[in-house]
């Protein structure tokens, strides 16, 4: 049987996750869906922000859906014990390597860009972004007191050949599919991990992938062109930080971080994480005025990449391109309908 692991977490959450079951109810019932807390709510009922048995449960699960974590009231907890510390653990206890953020901008919502609406016209970016190494993982990290009674704090950035090279396999395959071009944004002329980075893109490329079109480009460039003209932009293949920064600026092109889903893939077979890419919105939680299509397109994804239902993935897609193009808008797209009735629109285009 297929499990799907939600983990709904914290602020609007809960509230988005909720839209997400009533779609998988009436798309695909036979999919068992399975609940653990994470985030702050973990650290209130269990003292962590993710339990081992929840640790568990992802890693058994076919694929795993979370909503979001995080919010003011957790910020002054202990490193280790805050939302994003159980976030991080669960990315790196999944082995989900390579995150893929499709940066997309629906016809119907190119005019709510902050970018000129013939800028944004037919946008189609995958950001394939490393999330299991880099500087989020690196070791040596500490903020240690000199003699002198300064601070220094310290991060490592670090990348293996295996690490670039197994996230890389995953952009140029996808690149294939698409429109058959990576651009690789590193800092090789600043950094050595992002020089070995560009060398070992380089062999793969040469080795296995030379019928994919394949361009370097320095990170800073890369933030520039996102703003500039977007639509340049395949596949956009990164470290876990610049992945992180560009991907948010990606997201903005295309109207709303309500809109956006993301997976995170290990080694096949393996089960991958789905998230919303907006945070918790503790400023909209329980309200019931958030977004559910993030949620409900990382659900899509999940259908796509982890439980092999295309066809269903197919579906869902075009229910929620359907319910947009027919002016359904939260408030955050500039209109007025509730997280309940935007699932709402997605469920009567599902049965249309
Ligand atoms: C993201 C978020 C996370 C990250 C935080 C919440 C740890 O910003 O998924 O982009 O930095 O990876
Ligand atoms: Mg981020």
């Amino acid at each position: 049987m297929t499990t799907l692991l939600l983990l709904p977490g914290d602020g609007i959450g809960p509230e988005v996750c909720a839209q997400v079951r009533r779609v998988a109810a009436a798309l695909a019932p036979d999919i068992r869906i399975d609940e653990r807390d994470f985030g702050g709510c973990s650290f209130e009922r269990h003292g962590v922000p993710i339990t081992d048995e929840a640790v568990a449960a992802a890693l058994a699960a076919d694929a795993v859906l979370m909503g979001a974590v995080g919010g003011p009231q957790w910020a002054g907890a202990p490193r280790d014990k805050r939302p994003e510390a159980g976030l991080l653990r669960l990315r790196q206890e999944m082995q989900v390597f390579a995150n893929l953020r499709p940066a997309l901008c629906f016809d119907a919502l190119a005019d709510a860009s902050s970018l000129k609406r013939e800028l944004v016209a037919g946008l189609d970016i995958m950001i394939v972004r490393e999330l299991t190494g880099g500087v989020y993982f690196g070791q040596p990290r500490f903020i240690e007191t000199l003699p002198d009674g300064q601070q220094r704090g310290v991060d490592t950035q670090v990348y293996t050949t295996s690490e670039i090279e197994r996230v890389s396999r995953v952009a140029f395959e996808l690149a294939r599919g698409r429109r058959n071009k990576v651009h690789s944004a590193e800092k090789s002329n600043v950094m050595e991990s992002g020089l070995l980075w560009r060398q070992v893109v380089t062999s793969l490329h040469q080795r296995d992938y030379p019928d994919v079109e394949l361009e370097h480009i320095l990170a800073d460039n890369a933030a520039m062109q996102l703003v500039r003209a977007p639509t340049q932009f395949d596949v956009l293949l990164t470290d876990n930080l610049f992945g992180d920064i560009l991907s948010d600026a990606a997201a903005q092109l295309t109207g709303s971080l309500g809109m956006l889903p993301s997976a995170a893939l290990g080694e096949p077979g393996r089960p991958g994480l789905y998230e919303p890419i907006h945070g918790s919105a503790p400023d909209i939680a329980g309200q019931g005025v958030a977004n559910p299509l993030a949620a409900i397109l990382s659900f899509e994804m999940a259908l796509r990449w982890s439980l092999n239902r295309a066809a269903e993935a197919d579906r869902l897609f075009g229910a929620v391109e359907a319910a947009l193009a027919a002016g359904a808008r939260t408030r955050d797209l500039g209109g007025r309908l509730t997280t309940v009735e935007m699932g709402d629109a997605v469920l009567s285009a599902l049965k249309a």
